[in-house]
């Protein structure tokens, strides 16, 4: 069966924490985890299955403020990438309480890359506002996350479950 690559940064902090939450939620053996800290859109196309984990960090996660982060470095690599035929799933960190009105807005700003570059990739596992206190957020679509939000700053308690209920859902949607 072929592997998830799940391509996450930055290093060290809460992204690669649940990161690997997520890898041991969904089957260690079944995870690859990859840090986009040199990682390139070859290593994207080696996998079908893939998981981004992001972090908010800023208004605009990859202007000229925060350019040297490693997701700014790779984000260029995601435009590069061909997502048809492939199923993908997003996290991403933030804190509702300090950014309430820009609640993950890095999720939103990855899912509009890799729409506009594959439009019709499966971008699948989509969270129910419901649970969430935020104002606004760019990663809503239909009234959605496109992905799982995590907020280990004031809601770290939430992460377990958050985690292994989102899982579930990224499991069955890459039919392992
Ligand atoms: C400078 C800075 C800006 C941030 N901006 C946002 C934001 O706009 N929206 C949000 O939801 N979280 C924001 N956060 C919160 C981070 O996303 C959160 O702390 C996350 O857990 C960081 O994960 P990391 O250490 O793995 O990058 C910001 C944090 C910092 C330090």
């Amino acid at each position: 069966m072929s592997k998830v690559g799940l391509f996450f940064g930055p290093e060290k902090g809460s992204v690669h924490r649940v990161a690997q939450k997520v890898q041991a939620a969904i089957g260690e053996e079944l995870v690859d985890l990859v840090s986009v800290n040199d990682a390139s859109a070859a290593d994207i196309e080696k996998y079908d299955k893939i998981i981004f984990g992001i972090s908010t960090v800023g208004k605009e996660t990859w202007d000229s403020e925060y350019s040297n982060t490693d997701w700014a470095k790779f984000f260029p690599e995601i435009s590069q990438a061909d997502y048809a035929g492939k199923s993908i799933a997003i996290f991403g960190l933030g804190d509702h309480i300090t950014y309430p009105g820009h609640f993950v807005n890095a999720m939103g700003r990855l899912y509009k890359e890799i729409k506009s570059v594959s439009p019709d990739a499966a971008i699948v596992a989509p969270v129910d506002t419901e649970g969430y206190e935020f104002d606004d957020s760019e990663a809503l679509v239909d009234d959605k996350f496109v992905g799982l939000p995590v907020d280990e700053d004031f809601e770290p308690e939430l992460t377990d479950e958050r985690v292994a209920a989102w899982a579930a859902e990224v499991k069955a949607a890459f039919g392992l």
